[in-house]
């Protein structure tokens, strides 16, 4: 019987990899299986998980972290993005050990959550007035709610590849397999899980992102039904791939005429600018959710915006009930305070210049191995794209990237030290000096070296 020799290839050097990953870490080992008698797959979040299985982490500082087999890893992680300044940066640790003396949560306001509210407002013009949660998710949950009240209309737009949390409404079309997404123009709306309600399908309408053409006759074509387009200016999960400015100007324009509200998902692209990407490239949203970095390393989430749409969850009006036990609990109001305040315009620009200077290395040391490839993103969010060398516009372009190979190289890189999302996805954190990112250009090296018989070569000269 014939074999394919790069697929024989592929499965000799992925044994390898294990093999070494296993070695590296026993007591990982030992602790998932001891999970896995109390919770499904060993975890609490699915994320989290890769295979042969994850590692136990025990410890945190600035940019690094320990597992279970005292083994030190570059965290470019940084708890999928959110831990901006690292682990257990002191100023929020002071800040939050005193809040612990004086309790968590108190079941009334306190003024810790009008302190994070203005830093917000101030931060992003387009949030008149705010409200917060605990997660991403609960946040875009509530934008989506507030834009179908105060509009009356059923429907939401998304984009195809975006991702919003896993609400009902934003499990469509997240990672959709190709046999089912439908033309490239008008995409099918494809849940990612069972057990959604069945209406999600219908009332959640998707977008090719970054098609400005497409997007507009959708939207055009369902503006009697729809309430609001939500989107990341930034898709994330996706591959890291930033919308174009006459895109979001677009949405802008369109959804104005149809009045269809526009809901920026910030979550993520908070990091990118004091204001966000709505700041950066100079688009207003009506709406926009925000989480991660504006909790400080504790669980938070936040949307706001126009004051009028925001006004349905002034108690007073009797309209819309935002219920959470533990919404503008103090412990993240404080974190999420001492985190903007060491966040000021100048970090973010260092953050942002550093991730272009790992991006621009990391692209030479792919075109010195010869491989087919690039490191995309923006500022301080790196993405690797192995095997495509056009610019990738959207998710489509973006599944061009074998998973499996990409899923190798994480490994490659773990044996190395250096933590990561296992889709290739790397953020950059404030603690991080240049002799940190030369030893992630190094690790870089070493694991592609490693992987490299497995992908094409380039078809560019090297430069
Ligand atoms: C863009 C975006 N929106 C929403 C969410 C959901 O946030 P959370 O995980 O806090 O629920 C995420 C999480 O990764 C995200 O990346």
């Amino acid at each position: 019987m014939m074999t394919d020799p790069m697929a024989a290839r592929f499965d000799r050097l992925r044994e390898h990899v294990t093999a070494e990953f296993r070695r590296r870490s026993p007591r990982s080992a030992a602790a998932v299986a001891a999970a896995s008698a109390v919770m499904p797959g060993g975890d609490t979040r699915t994320t989290t998980y890769f295979e042969p299985y994850p590692l136990f982490m025990q410890h945190g500082a600035g940019c690094r972290m320990t597992d279970l087999d005292g083994r030190t890893y570059l965290d470019f992680l940084g708890n999928y993005t959110s831990l901006i300044h690292g682990h257990a940066h002191p100023a929020i640790i002071a800040a939050v050990t005193d809040q612990l003396q004086r309790g968590t949560a108190y079941g009334s306001p306190h003024e810790a959550q009008t302190q994070l509210a203005a830093l917000l407002c101030e931060r992003l013009p387009s949030l008149e007035r705010v409200r917060f949660c605990n997660s991403g998710t609960e946040a875009t949950l509530h934008a989506i709610r507030a834009a179908k009240a105060y509009t009356g209309r059923p429907k939401i737009l998304k984009m195809e590849g975006g991702y919003h949390g896993s609400h009902d409404a934003a499990d469509i079309s997240v990672s959709p397999s190709m046999v089912q997404a439908g033309s490239a123009h008008a995409p099918v709306s494809v849940p990612d899980s069972p057990g959604l309600f069945a209406g999600v399908v219908t009332d959640v309408l998707v977008a090719p992102f970054n098609d400005l053409d497409a997007t507009v006759a959708i939207i055009e074509a369902h503006a009697a039904d729809l309430a609001a387009v939500i989107l990341e200016p930034v898709l994330g999960s996706a591959g890291v791939i930033p919308a174009t400015q006459a895109y979001l100007q677009g949405l802008r324009e369109v959804t104005t005429r149809t009045g269809v509200l526009l809901i920026f998902d910030e979550v993520v692209t908070l990091r990118l600018d004091v204001g966000g990407v709505q700041a950066r490239l100079g688009v207003t949203p009506d709406l926009t959710a925000m989480g991660k970095i504006i909790g400080g390393g504790f669980p938070i989430g936040a949307f706001g915006g126009r004051q009028d749409v925001m006004a349905q969850f002034d108690p007073r009006a009797h309209r819309l009930h935002q219920g959470g036990t533990y919404n503008g609990n103090a412990i993240s109001m404080r974190a999420g305070c001492v985190a903007l305040e060491w966040l000021p315009a100048a970090a973010i620009s260092k953050l942002n210049s550093q991730g272009d200077v790992l991006r621009g290395r990391l692209n030479k040391v792919l075109r010195t191995l010869g491989v087919a490839g690039h490191v995309g993103g923006v500022g301080s969010l790196l993405q690797m794209h192995l095997q495509i060398e056009q610019p990738v516009r959207n998710y489509r372009d973006a599944q061009a990237s074998p998973r499996a190979t990409q899923e190798l190289l994480h490994l490659a890189l773990l044996n190395r030290g250096l933590f990561a999302a296992a889709r290739g996805e790397y953020a950059l954190s404030t603690p991080m000096q240049t002799s940190d990112l030369d030893e992630a250009v190094d690790c870089f090296r070493a694991a592609l070296t490693e992987i490299a018989e497995l992908l094409p070569p380039a078809a560019k000269t090297v430069t």
